[in-house]
């Protein structure tokens, strides 16, 4: 409803959200193998996407989050909650977890910090990498699992084949191939884990937000193919498509570099680890502009 004519140009009300059994056949890969990867099936084969693909569960309803009925306005309330340092220390605990619902990413530390950062999560989004991997690396503080929520919503960011093999392994509950071979991704979700909640985003979305909210000058450079925005830019994102009110905490700001790397390094001063395949100068103007517009209401500490 803001009015804000460069975001209101951008958006597309109707863009698919979810990927799902029935949306991949012969027509529908020819179109999504003409895009390169990440978000496009270029230079894959269409069985092996297929396959994890026809087993991914059509969502229920095409509404991911419902209007709570506590709700007096008929608003869904949302706060996004990424990794940055920006908050240690900030007491926003309390606040994030009153929203309706809570989307936090990747490793999502929350146990030790829920002064800072809250405790609950209801939309975890992942990649199969940035699961594995969170778990792998963060035990050292504290992260041993996944979010584990009653009613969670598991949504996963497709980046490359190994996440369909993670999700074929996955929705069979067999050991994964390829990337993740012998891994067998179900047991990353201690029998928390049931298809009805379970989401995957779809490339035609997923390209939506890089080109028209996220796109970077890198794109016009010899690593064009290889930039995507970050898995926190995704999540927001997200919900601002699937949210009234969106609050957003711990997301880069220009001041970065007052605060370690991420909130969970409580004792010793990282720096802002700038990976090349992400365009952080414009994630930080970018949510300041969402904030500046009255789109998102970002957590700038001051
Ligand atoms: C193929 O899939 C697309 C997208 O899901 C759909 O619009 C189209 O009708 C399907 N075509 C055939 C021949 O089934
Ligand atoms: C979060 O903390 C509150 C208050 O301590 C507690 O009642 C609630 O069960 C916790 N929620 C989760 C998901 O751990
Ligand atoms: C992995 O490959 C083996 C051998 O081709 C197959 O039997 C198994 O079903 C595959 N696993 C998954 C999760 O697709
Ligand atoms: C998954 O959730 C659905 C809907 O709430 C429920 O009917 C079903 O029993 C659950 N399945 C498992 C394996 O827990
Ligand atoms: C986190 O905040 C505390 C309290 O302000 C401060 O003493 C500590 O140095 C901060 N940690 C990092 C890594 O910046």
């Amino acid at each position: 409803n803001k009015e804000d004519p460069k975001f209101k140009q951008a958006t597309l009300p109707d863009i698919q959200l979810w990927l799902y059994k029935g949306l991949l056949n012969i027509t529908e890969w020819n179109r999504l193998a003409h895009f390169n990867n990440p978000f496009g099936f270029m230079e894959y084969k269409y069985n092996e996407v297929k396959g994890a693909v026809d087993l991914i569960p059509k969502p229920k309803s095409s509404i991911l989050l419902p209007v709570p009925e506590s709700s007096k306005d008929g608003c869904i309330r949302c706060a996004v909650v990424g990794s940055g340092g920006i908050l240690n220390n900030s007491k926003m605990g309390k606040e994030i977890d009153s929203h309706d619902y809570v989307f936090r990413v990747n490793g999502a530390v929350t146990r030790g910090y829920e002064e800072d950062v809250g405790n609950r999560t209801s939309v975890y989004v992942h990649t199969a990498f940035s699961l594995y991997a969170s778990i792998l690396t963060l035990k050292q503080y504290g992260f041993h699992n996944i979010p584990q929520d009653e009613d969670i919503k598991y949504v996963m960011i497709p980046e490359g084949l190994r996440d369909f093999e993670w999700i074929q392994g996955l929705l069979q509950g067999k050991e994964a191939n390829g990337s993740f071979k012998g891994e067998r991704p179900l047991k990353y979700f201690n029998g928390n884990f049931n298809e009805t909640r379970f989401y995957v985003l779809h490339p035609d979305f997923l390209r939506y937000i890089r080109n028209r909210f996220m796109p970077s000058k890198q794109m016009q450079g010899n690593y064009w193919a290889m930039y995507r925005p970050t898995n926190g830019a995704f999540a927001l994102f997200l919900a601002i498509h699937t949210c009234d009110i969106v609050d957003v905490y711990g997301f880069i700001t220009e001041d970065h570099h007052k605060y370690s790397n991420y909130y969970y390094e409580k004792l010793k001063k990282t720096s802002v680890i700038f990976f090349i395949n992400h365009d952080y100068g414009l994630e930080i103007k970018t949510w300041k502009e969402l904030h500046d517009s009255g789109i998102i209401r970002l957590f700038q500490r001051h």
